[in-house]
């Protein structure tokens, strides 16, 4: 994976509104043309209208119109290595292919990886609805 990505998620990080969870979250998306978008977590004091990292980024990248997502990287500032919550996998399936990687990052750099497709299995996908 290459700096610039990690580098995005980190940054990203830096701007998360987390007062109540206290649990900065970063994740950077690269599109089909090689552009990075970015994105923290954003909560609310009405806990479940909170943003994730990941949601942030996916609409940053929708609004720049791209349209796919082809490498992510996710980061936390205090736990060593962050996944994806269940609702991130499905957001990140809808624009990503399940070969797609998805970076786990810590303050040092990239330290592992899996695909979409291992993420979520057996997706709920749009040949889904026929
Ligand atoms: N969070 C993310 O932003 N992305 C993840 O992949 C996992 C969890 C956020 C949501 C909430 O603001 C905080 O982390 C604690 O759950």
């Amino acid at each position: 994976m290459s700096q610039d990505l990690f580098e995005a998620a980190r940054a990203a990080m830096q701007h998360s509104h987390s007062p109540y969870s206290k649990f900065k979250v970063g994740a950077a998306l690269r599109d089909e043309n090689g552009r990075i978008h970015a994105g923290c977590n954003i909560e609310n004091v009405a806990f479940p209208e909170g943003l994730c990292a990941e949601a942030t980024a996916i609409a940053h990248l929708i609004m720049s119109g791209a349209r796919q997502i082809t490498e992510v990287a996710v980061s936390a500032d205090r736990l060593d290595l962050v996944a994806p919550c269940g609702g991130c996998r499905q957001k990140l399936a809808e624009f990503a292919a399940p070969q797609t990687r998805v970076w786990l990052c810590n303050a040092a750099g990239p330290q592992t990886s899996f695909t979409v497709g291992e993420l979520l299995p057996v997706a709920f996908a749009t040949d889904s609805l026929g």
